[in-house]
């Protein structure tokens, strides 16, 4: 699979540690049980006062440095999370933890703070940039926001541009209309990075660019992490550019991640149904397929009223009378403790009939995934 991805890194990434997040005592995020459901307030269905089970009792941590990739179809639960993440919007239940510091509640980070630390690009649009903003006061805004007099704030914005590759003497009095997409995310990018975070939070922040262009705002992105000591959480539905940047992967399914793990295991050894699908569709290898072409047979299920059990049982080919009863649980299987994926089929004594037997050999699992 790895030659099937075309995009071609310019700087490539230098030799580092590899990344074991179990072993992680100190991860930079961790964030744990977090659920955000969305009350229906009208609709002509009959639906108002019905909840959307957008994300539900999602995990994960993201070590310093790394760059954890999150993939699903669309409407799984990406954006929901990443705004969760900034708080844009407030979870029904979860912690966030940000080095080590609560996030929110009484005795915890401010907001303030966390929005120093935690920056999100979304998605190119013309939206995304006020339109009466020259680049150079769009990147600064965020700075003077935060009480910092206009020339230093002017300063710091020309700076930013050059390092997302537009030279100010060039682009810092210009307005949207006058850039590319490319070069607008390369704003939208410097203006993530004005205030120096930590961790940006990149949410299909590629995905309406052209393929040659995608390719050079992602090695910006690199080159930008490398750089400045980054971590990144990358959202996409493109398998190929998750696995072109990321470290490790989360997969979401309806809310719930399904598989996670050290991305070459995923994407070569994967063990849940659904992400076996996903890989096997290839679905970004064509553009003209690339924005929302479904990738699993069947049709996605309400996020309103998801299956009982495991969520993916009503388009699994492995789906047995356990999978309705119980969901399972994230466990790690195979070779590598730090790859785990929530499938019956996975887990030893789970009923499954195609579940190893409690003790057997990990080898026993073709490909570590259902036989
Ligand atoms: N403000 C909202 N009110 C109601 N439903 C929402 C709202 N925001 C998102 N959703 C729903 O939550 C689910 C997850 O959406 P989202 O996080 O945007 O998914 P993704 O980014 O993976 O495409 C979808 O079913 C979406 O329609
Ligand atoms: S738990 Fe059952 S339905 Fe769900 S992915 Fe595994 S085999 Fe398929
Ligand atoms: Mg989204």
């Amino acid at each position: 699979m790895k030659g099937e991805i075309a995009i071609q890194r310019e700087h490539p990434t230098p030799a580092s540690e590899p990344v074991d997040t179990l072993s992680a005592t100190r991860p930079f995020l961790r964030v744990q049980g977090l659920k955000k459901y969305f009350r229906l307030r009208g609709g002509s269905f009959g639906l108002a006062g019905a909840y959307v089970q957008a994300v539900d009792g999602v995990s994960f941590v993201v070590a310093t440095g790394e760059t954890l990739g999150v993939v699903g179809e669309s409407g799984c639960g990406k954006s929901t999370t990443a705004r969760l993440l900034m708080r844009l919007i407030e979870p029904d239940e979860g912690q966030i933890t940000l080095q080590d510091r609560n996030v929110g509640g009484h005795n915890g980070m401010s907001l303030r703070t966390l929005r120093r630390q935690v920056q999100l690009v979304f998605q190119d649009s013309y939206a995304s940039l006020n339109p009466r903003h020259t680049m150079a006061e769009e990147v600064g805004f965020g700075l003077i926001a935060q009480g910092i007099k206009r020339a230093e704030a002017r300063r710091r914005a020309n700076e930013v541009l050059e390092l997302v590759g537009l030279e100010p003497a060039i682009f810092a009095d210009r307005y949207p209309h006058e850039l590319s997409g490319g070069q607008r995310q390369r704003v939208n990018v410097a203006r993530a990075l004005a205030l120096s975070p930590q961790l940006l939070l990149l949410d299909e922040a590629v995905s309406s660019l052209d393929k040659s262009v995608e390719a050079q705002v992602l090695n910006l992105l690199i080159e930008i992490k490398n750089r400045l000591n980054l971590t990144y959480v990358f959202i996409s539905h493109d398998l190929n550019v998750v696995r072109f940047i990321s470290d490790r992967v989360l997969v979401m399914y309806l809310g719930k991640v399904v598989e996670t793990g050290p991305v070459e295991k995923v994407y070569t050894a994967p063990g849940h149904p659904y992400t076996r699908a996903l890989i096997a569709s290839r679905l970004s290898m064509d553009p003209s397929r690339r924005v929302e072409a479904a990738p699993v047979a069947g049709d996605l299920p309400s996020p309103i009223n998801p299956p009982s059990g495991c969520r993916f049982r009503t388009r699994c080919p492995f789906a047995e009378s356990v999978c309705s009863l119980r969901e399972p649980p994230l466990e790690a299987f195979g070779d590598d403790p730090a790859h785990s994926a929530a499938c019956h089929a996975l887990i030893p004594g789970s009923g499954h009939s195609r579940a190893p037997a409690p003790g057997g050999e990990p080898s026993t699992r073709a490909n570590g995934a259902p036989k």
